[in-house]
């Protein structure tokens, strides 16, 4: 463990079948007005829109709607947002979606009262909040596992017009207040929501765990959350409402991307900067656009981090390194890796998603280059990886 940090994490978590009750405890802590945000529809079908807002009634809260974000949630939608909760007036912000919601509503609460172009200030210039800059509280009901954003300060835009699609992590003045976590709230995802989610949250744990060569407490607990996810993703795909896995993986979501397995750790992020890219130019689903480079990513830098693949193939997938060189053993985790992304059902190519050999120049133009991996990338070799995608 070489790395020097600061560890907390502000927020609250009500987890299990009963933890919307938890709803009634935090809301009372804040005002009357509070912005309802969700996506397209789905928590009218499912009934959870009818069981928060009878919460909201009971607690006395004066509601206002804004409904409609939509996945990969976009910069002029935020704008939209951010009018709808100034003329509300809301003291509080209660998201009730996956990632693209709760996303949405923390780019909401600090965008309200921000003097600049949101866009321009968050997510082109990379700035914090400024101090005069009040934050609307957030609280998030989720309903998709995978982004993490239950319980972190990230928050993605995506701005169709300029072909970039960022991310910023915020601090933890960003972070919800509070998350309500039932894992049966996710039972009514669509398979391919539900797979694209479970690759979401193997590549958070990945992209902190290929990098550095210390031996560092975050890589036992890196591995032991894979191992998880594994295990009860192969239960899933098979029976869906197989409460035992899906709260498994529920938890293993929050913990692969709160802030604990990057502590002591630079941590990478290449794959979702080449993904985030693929969705700019195609609004394809986050997980998918991820499963679908990281085995040509992951291929390519294998010699730089040799060691780190190596430990990955053994501990993780479980493969003999008896009698064989460090470069097969590697291998044979990456195979492993790939015979549990076929599964599970993954889109393994980018073509699926809508990517043509001429889109390929413009991809990379929008990747961002990280420096915290095995290997600073060029350009060259993004569009190698993109190529090995197709
Ligand atoms: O909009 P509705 O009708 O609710 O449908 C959604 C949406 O179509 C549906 N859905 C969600 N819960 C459901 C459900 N359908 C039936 N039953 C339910 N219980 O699923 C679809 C996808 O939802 P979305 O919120 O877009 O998915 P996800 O949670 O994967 O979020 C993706 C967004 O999060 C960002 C991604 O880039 C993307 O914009 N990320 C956020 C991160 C963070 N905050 O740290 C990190 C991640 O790496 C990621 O980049
Ligand atoms: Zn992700």
């Amino acid at each position: 463990m070489l790395g020097d940090f600061s560890y907390s994490n502000p927020t609250k978590l009500y987890f299990g079948k009963n933890a919307l009750d938890g709803l009634k405890e935090e809301l009372p802590k804040y005002g009357k007005n509070v912005l309802l945000v969700y996506g397209g529809g789905s928590i009218k079908k499912n009934g959870i829109y009818d069981k928060v807002t009878a919460v909201l009634r009971e607690c006395g809260k004066t509601v206002y709607e804004d409904a409609g974000v939509m996945p990969n949630p976009t910069v002029e939608k935020l704008y939209e947002g951010v009018k709808r909760a100034r003329d509300a007036k809301a003291d509080f912000i209660l998201a009730v979606g996956g990632g693209s919601v709760c996303d949405y509503a923390k780019a909401v609460s600090i965008s309200v009262n921000c003097k600049e172009d949101p866009w321009d200030r968050y997510y082109i210039r990379f700035e914090d909040v400024a101090p005069d800059c009040k934050i609307i509280p957030v609280g998030c009901v989720l309903t998709m596992v995978g982004t993490g954003s239950e319980m972190n300060g990230g928050s993605v835009i995506t701005n169709h017009a300029q072909k970039l699609k960022i991310g910023h992590v915020f601090g933890d003045n960003v972070f919800p207040k509070f998350s309500v976590l039932n894992p049966e709230f996710t039972y009514s995802l669509p398979k391919y929501q539900m797979t694209a989610g479970f690759f979401d949250i193997m590549s958070h744990i990945l992209e902190q765990y290929f990098s550095g060569g210390d031996d560092n407490t975050s890589d036992y607990i890196a591995e032991g959350l894979m191992r998880s996810l594994v295990h009860s993703s192969e239960i899933a795909v098979k029976n869906p409402t197989d409460y035992e896995a899906r709260s498994n993986i529920m938890w293993t979501a929050t913990w692969a991307l709160n802030t604990l397995i990057a502590k002591g750790k630079t941590t990478d992020w290449e794959v979702h900067m080449i993904g985030q890219a693929i969705g700019a130019h195609t609004d394809a689903t986050h997980g998918m656009t991820l499963s679908a480079v990281s085995l040509p990513y992951y291929k390519f830098i294998m010699p730089y981090g040799l060691k780190k693949f190596v430990r990955f193939a053994v501990n993780v997938w479980g493969v003999s390194p008896v009698g064989k060189t460090d470069e097969t053993v590697a291998e044979e985790g990456l195979q492993a890796m790939e015979a549990w992304m076929r599964r599970i059902g993954l889109v393994m190519n980018i073509s699926d998603l809508g990517v043509k050999e001429d889109m390929l120049d413009g991809i990379v133009k929008s990747t961002l280059i990280m420096q915290g991996g095995y290997k600073v990338l060029t350009a060259d070799d993004v569009l190698t990886i993109l190529k090995n995608s197709l």
